[in-house]
């Protein structure tokens, strides 16, 4: 039987693969590399020695979803599979609520087709909106949401919620991430965002490799200790170690669980600026520039659940994050295109 990972060929999708090859697991990937490079799986199957199949398919593809049900045992599902930048999302909603709910509603449709009723889904800390203070537990409210990528996870946590209450054989676990940064030791796998980063690290990692000319921080009169934002930023490969403990509750119980997947500490952007220049061993250029419309001060997590019902910790600090981070791209200056 195998885990189903949608959206696998990610940056946080690919981490997870190996994490699964490397813990047992056998794995099939769909993804339609609409916002990743398919290398990056060709780089999980040399990091793990380990062979599985791989479905160009689009998760609004119905048909597509039934031919991966009918050709492989799937027990369980992890979806990752979704577009998710922020600014973007403003610009294309409809694109955003077609891929994110309407893909998902249609994954669930062929798992309940199929008799496949477990799940873990990927969301994200910002269903928290923004009149809840760090740092955050999974009982506080949701919502306040600006923006329609944060509206579309926490449509989709609605919509998870719903098909438990409406069918008591379903486990499903929504793990809300904070800021997921880092990359595989090797340096063989990592972030490779198309086009202008949109988030910090991967802006940072292409300043330092020669690709951008300064990274622009945005606002230094932030209510925090130096002005600029904080945020709680995870190791990616802490992230998916969570996703492992997480399928473990999928076999114990059904209902819906919900686990912050976060370190508990936050960072501001100079912190990371400093850690960063410490593990590259070079300056790093920035200009503090306005705000970006939308950014909260400060945001961290509370991981205790976590913790005391996964028995999940982030093992990894923030001078691993940046050290890792630096080794991708300083080894692939290009991303997967070098
Ligand atoms: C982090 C900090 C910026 C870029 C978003 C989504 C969240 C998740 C992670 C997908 C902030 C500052 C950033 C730059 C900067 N997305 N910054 N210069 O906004 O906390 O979270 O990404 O899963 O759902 O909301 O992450 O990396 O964009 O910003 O100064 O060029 O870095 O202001 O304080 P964010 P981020």
């Amino acid at each position: 039987m195998a885990v189903l990972v949608t959206g696998g060929g990610g940056f946080i999708g690919s981490h997870t693969c190996v994490e699964l090859l490397q813990n047992g697991f056998d794995i099939v990937v769909v993804d339609n590399f609409s916002n990743c490079n398919p290398k990056s799986l060709e780089r999980v199957k040399e990091l793990t020695g380990k062979d599985f199949p791989v479905y160009p398919c689009d998760i609004r593809d119905l048909d597509g979803l039934c031919k991966v049900f009918d050709n492989e045992k799937i027990d369980s599902v992890i979806h990752f599979a979704g577009l998710k930048a922020v600014g973007e999302s403003t610009q294309i909603p409809m694109e955003y609520y077609d891929n994110n709910v309407v893909g998902t509603l249609n994954l669930c449709r062929v798992m309940a087709k199929y008799g496949c009723k477990k799940i873990v889904f990927s969301s994200s800390a910002t269903v928290y909106g923004y009149d809840n203070p760090s740092p955050l537990v999974e009982t506080m409210k949701t919502g306040g949401v600006t923006n329609p990528y944060g509206r579309t996870k926490l449509m989709i946590e609605e919509i998870l919620k719903d098909i438990a209450a409406s069918d008591d054989e379903w486990s499903i676990v929504l793990l809300r991430y904070f800021n997921p940064i880092g990359a595989h030791e090797s340096g063989r796998i990592g972030e490779n965002p198309n086009g202008i980063p949109n988030n910090l690290m991967p802006y940072i990692t292409q300043v330092a490799v020669g690709k951008r000319e300064f990274l622009s921080v945005f606002g230094g009169d932030y209510d925090t200790p130096d002005g600029t934002g904080v945020r709680d930023y995870i190791h990616v490969v802490d992230l998916a170690d969570g996703h492992i403990k997480a399928l473990d509750v999928l076999n114990k119980k059904t209902g819906v669980a919900i686990y912050n997947l976060g370190t508990g500490n936050g960072y501001s952007v100079l912190d990371i600026v400093k850690a960063f220049e410490k593990a590259s061993g070079n300056p790093l250029p920035y200009k503090i520039v306005d705000r970006r419309p939308g950014d909260i001060d400060v945001c961290y997590s509370n991981p205790e659940k976590a913790f005391k019902e996964l028995g999940w910790k982030a093992k990894r600090g923030i001078e691993d994050m940046c050290a890792d981070s630096w080794r991708w791209q300083s080894m692939n200056p290009n991303g997967y295109d070098d």
